[in-house]
């Protein structure tokens, strides 16, 4: 059940939090204390900041299943498949972050981009990164792709899958009927894990912040999560590939909102991240009926071959 928060708390928390926005700190971060058997959610609505707390169970079980290979770094204790903990992050869910006043989507992602800097907030930025890589493409696009992370050559690049797994995603997103600059494509983590290994989940919730506030600028009518990574942290949940696609998502960026009162969300789409289409071709069939999926959201004309 929604809660309010004592008057005093917030009014105490508001000036607190215009208070850091005046020193131009706009992103807060609190580590996940454990698995917790309740997630907190906390949102503005008018003057009042509103307190709800939701459904979170990290009881008993197993994601042991047959995933294709495609698994995110094993918690420490059993997974679950509903959502899992949304860290209260009451700072980042009330602060108005400095884009959200600006309406041209370019000056808006080029003040997240200044925003992010020269980024220390993870490990990833002393394990032999080269540059970030914030994202590319279409700024009002309706269809977004979000893959885990750089690999090398997005890595020496600065532009999100530009390697072999960016060949697959091209021709995939060819195989649409549609083009790779119509489209918005970013990653979960903008800095290269060393080794190309899975992102933490700690990198993960330091980084994701920026992908939301990019999301809300893009505004896209379909997200596709490309990976069992992108999956779960857009969502906020633990299943396994298998029980993530072949269905639609209501998605709203965590801890923030659009400043389109039009917008209020989009639909996410899981498929097969091109990485592991590259290493089992035999599941591309699998992840063309994903995009088919897609495509009918978007009212596209599929055409009538899938991607190679
Ligand atoms: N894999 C990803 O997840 N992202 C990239 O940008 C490249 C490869």
């Amino acid at each position: 059940m929604p809660r309010t928060l004592d008057p005093e708390l917030r009014r105490a928390l508001a000036a607190r939090i215009r208070y850091y926005n005046e020193l131009g700190i706009y992103d807060f971060y609190r580590q996940p204390l454990s698995d917790c058997t309740e997630a907190v959610l906390i949102s503005v609505d008018e003057d009042e900041i509103i307190v709800s707390t939701n459904i979170v169970s990290t009881s008993s079980v197993s994601t042991n299943q047959p995933e294709s290979g495609e698994q995110m770094s094993p918690r420490k204790s059993a997974a679950v498949a509903v959502p899992v903990v949304v860290e209260e992050n009451i700072f980042e869910a009330i602060a108005l972050k400095p884009e959200q006043s600006v309406s041209d989507p370019v000056k808006a992602l080029r003040i997240i981009r200044e925003d992010l800097g020269d980024c220390m907030r993870c490990v990833l930025h002393k394990q032999g990164r080269k540059q970030i890589v914030f994202g590319v493409g279409n700024p009002t696009a309706e269809l977004m792709f979000v893959g885990e992370g750089p690999g090398a050559d997005e890595d020496a690049q600065g532009e999100p899958f530009v390697g072999r797994a960016g060949q697959l995603l091209n021709n995939m997103i060819k195989a649409m009927g549609i083009e790779r600059e119509q489209v918005y494509i970013a990653n979960i983590v903008k800095c290269r894990p060393p080794g190309n290994r899975t992102p933490e989940r700690d990198e993960c919730a330091t980084c994701s912040p920026f992908l939301m506030r990019q999301i809300a600028v893009v505004k896209p009518k379909v997200i596709v999560a490309l990976g069992a990574v992108a999956a779960k942290t857009l969502l906020a949940m633990s299943a396994s590939m298998m029980q993530l696609r072949g269905r639609f998502y209501d998605f709203r960026p965590a801890g923030i909102r659009s400043n389109d009162p039009d917008w209020d969300g989009c639909k996410l789409a899981v498929t097969y991240h091109p990485a592991f289409l590259l290493r089992d071709p035999r599941q591309k069939g699998e992840a063309w009926k994903d995009l088919q999926m897609v495509m009918k959201e978007l009212g596209m004309k599929a055409p009538a071959k899938g991607a190679e």
